[in-house]
């Protein structure tokens, strides 16, 4: 593919938790199409940085904690011109009970607020055309005991997404969020080791599989796209048919 026909050349995409998982597989697909990518974590991004050369995109790499509005200036002022993408991934799972306080406040603080105060510092500079793309999770739409933090955040995103679609509507800018299913990611690394828990998670599906980060950039990289030039306020199930099934 040619440079002028790379469908993110000259394009400027912003990944938040980009060290790792569905963030670092954003990075790739972007840089893959083209794009100038400004890949943004609190922890190091030095393996997504790595040298990786076999791209046509440029990555740019900036330590971050989106919960920290200072952070997140910081990284608009290093952003050249406006933004094409922006991506809302970073985030993290709590589990315990609802008596839990500290958890589900983290998990509210990380993901909700976290994401909340992204978008609020970087929407001026959303290009005419621009799209977000936020990953929730298929516990936006569904519930599971000890997960009240995580799934109240993640359906708070899905409002959020429906909202936004409506206020940045008239600047031609799109809102959408894609919800995973189980990924295997380094989020999971635990429980990818539970083979019983796996094979519970698998048979939950109907493809009868986890699903892999890379599956899940590409649904990100097509909302983010001019395919997908009609579609906003949408949150698309990224889940292998989980939610398809009856249990
Ligand atoms: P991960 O744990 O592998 O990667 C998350 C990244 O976010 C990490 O690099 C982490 O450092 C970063 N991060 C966490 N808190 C941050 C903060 N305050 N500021 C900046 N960066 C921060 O997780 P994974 O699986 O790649 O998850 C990415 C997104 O996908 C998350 O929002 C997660 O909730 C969502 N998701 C993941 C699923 C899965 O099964 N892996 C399923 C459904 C949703």
């Amino acid at each position: 593919m040619t440079a002028n026909t790379l469908p993110f050349a000259d394009r400027t995409v912003v990944v938040t938790g980009a060290a790792r998982g569905i963030g670092r597989a954003c990075v790739k697909t972007f840089t893959n199409g083209g794009a100038t990518v400004y890949a943004t974590d609190v922890n190091s991004l030095d393996e997504t940085a790595d040298g990786r050369t076999d791209h046509p995109g440029t990555v740019r790499t900036h330590r971050a904690d989106v919960t920290e509005p200072d952070d997140i200036a910081g990284l608009a002022d290093t952003i050249d011109g406006d933004i094409d993408v922006l991506v809302n991934n970073a985030g993290i799972v709590e589990r315990g009970p609802i008596t839990d306080r500290e958890g589900w406040s983290r998990a509210l603080d990380t993901n909700l607020r976290g994401t909340m105060n992204v978008v609020a510092a970087l929407a001026d500079r959303l290009a005419d055309g621009g799209a977000v793309v936020t990953v929730t999770s298929v516990y936006g739409q569904s519930g599971r005991a000890e997960r009240a933090g995580y799934c109240a955040s993640k359906a708070g995103l899905e409002g959020m997404t429906r909202s936004l679609a409506a206020e940045f509507g008239d600047r031609n800018v799109r809102v959408n969020a894609v919800a995973p299913g189980f990924v295997a990611t380094p989020m999971n690394e635990s429980l990818l080791e539970d083979e019983e828990l796996m094979a519970s998670f698998r048979a939950g599906t109907a493809l009868g599989r986890v699903g892999e980060p890379d599956e899940i950039a590409d649904v990100i990289r097509f909302l983010a796209s001019d395919r997908a030039s009609y579609v906003t306020g949408e949150t698309i199930l990224v889940d292998g048919g989980r939610a398809a099934l009856e249990f």
